[in-house]
């Protein structure tokens, strides 16, 4: 017997769940992208991700994932040749640095492994010995989907200024955005990139690069950037289309129209706070199941987790079986174990993730959690107890 229908769960780090509201603001017939109400929406648009953001510098908006937001990023301020300085805690930053580097980019990796931040007195050894200032970039990812960490990126900011080094700093947010609490200028983030899958819970398709002036300057004499790629057009756009170096992608502007006035609505530290405290919820569950079996979080420091993503081992193949336990039987689908082993290995069958970013609440968490017991309970996976009211307890909130 399956106990799967119903409105099933898609707890996989991205895309994420997309609400009503924006789903029903894309079902429409196509506008006209030349005047009218687009070209206000679009306006409409860029105060509201530099609010999300926390800047007040400027937006490129490109028809992309969050590999074109990494390629945009780096064209717009490197040359052939340059050399950077890339910080890897799983798996996308070196994603980043493998596209540097197949851009003409040296890329110099510092790794600190699946489970483990950036160590900071690493960057600073890094940092010094760059006595000629090579390094024109840091290329740092705020959350890893793959590892769950959180890195701190103020700390890094500090490194950079302690060393008097003037490489920009270049944060990847496509896990967290909205998400993990997040301050471009305050936190003094030269680049960022996000996309609009994840926390601005809108269809994977648009992704966005925000670059203060200090980047800017740097874009001309960039020699890695390409006509389609450059974000001053898209920044600066002085007619519409420009926007996108193109076609609007018309319905991805309603979608995200509506999940920024939800984040608005909501506010954006209460939106920090419910991931925060929904997070905690997800961690008091795995803790006391912890206790008992083969469970375990990646992450094993709180303050070092996002609140965005949990990654968890298992061993394998409980992982895959797990996983797919939930989906056929209870309609929950969590997300595999990315990176954290390669796909042909057994091993890569014993990890799982679970995303609580963007659009979730209480009880997708803690009906999450639930059924997640209940798969181990059928399985016969050894779990320690209170999982569930360790979790309810976090979520009894007044
Ligand atoms: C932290 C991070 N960076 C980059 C990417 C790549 O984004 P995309 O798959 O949209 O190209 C992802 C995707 O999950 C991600 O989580």
């Amino acid at each position: 017997m399956s106990l799967a229908q119903g409105r099933h769960y898609l707890a996989i780090p991205g895309p994420s769940v997309m609400p009503d509201r924006v789903l029903q603001a894309m079902h429409r017939p196509a506008p006209n992208i030349y005047t009218g109400a687009l070209v206000d929406l679009t306006a409409s648009l860029i105060p509201d991700l530099r609010a999300v953001a926390r800047t007040r510098h400027n937006v490129a908006i490109y028809i992309s994932n969050g590999h074109g937001a990494w390629e945009a990023a780096v064209s717009n301020t490197h040359s052939r040749g340059d050399r950077v300085l890339v910080l890897a805690t799983g798996r996308f930053a070196l994603g980043w640095a493998e596209m540097a580097t197949r851009m003409g980019i040296d890329c110099e990796i510092l790794d600190f492994g699946k489970s483990d931040d950036v160590d900071i007195a690493q960057v600073e050894e890094a940092l010094a010995a760059d006595v000629d200032h090579a390094f024109k970039s840091v290329l740092v990812v705020q959350v890893d989907t793959s590892s769950s960490v959180k890195n701190d990126i103020q700390a890094v900011r500090a490194a950079l200024d302690a060393a008097g080094h003037p490489a920009l700093l270049q944060v990847d947010c496509i896990a967290c955005l909205g998400c993990d609490r997040f301050e471009m200028d305050a936190w003094g983030v030269d680049v960022m990139v996000t996309g609009s899958q994840k926390g601005l819970m809108t269809p994977p398709g648009v992704s966005f690069v925000f670059f203060n002036d200090k980047a800017d300057a740097v874009r001309d004499s960039a020699d890695c950037v390409s006509s389609y790629w450059d974000w001053r057009p898209r920044a600066f756009p002085k007619e519409y289309y420009q926007y996108f170096g193109g076609t609007a992608p018309t319905h991805h502007l309603y979608g995200l129209r509506e999940a920024l006035d939800m984040i608005a609505e909501e506010g954006l530290e209460n939106v920090w706070a419910r991931h925060e405290t929904l997070a905690r919820a997800v961690w008091a569950a795995f803790e006391a199941w912890e206790a008992e079996g083969p469970v375990r979080l990646n992450i094993r420091d709180r303050a070092k987790r996002s609140v965005a993503v949990t990654s968890v081992r298992i061993g394998a193949p409980a992982g895959t079986e797990l996983r797919t336990w939930l989906t056929e039987t209870a309609g929950v689908t969590l997300g595999i174990g990315l990176g954290m082993a390669p796909p042909d290995d057994p091993a890569w069958h014993g990890f799982f993730r679970v995303a609580h970013m963007g659009h979730v609440n209480s009880h997708m968490v803690l009906g999450a959690l639930a059924t997640i017991q209940a798969g181990m309970q059928a399985l016969g996976i050894p779990h320690g107890k209170g999982a569930l009211d360790a979790a309810a307890q976090v979520c009894a909130v007044s």
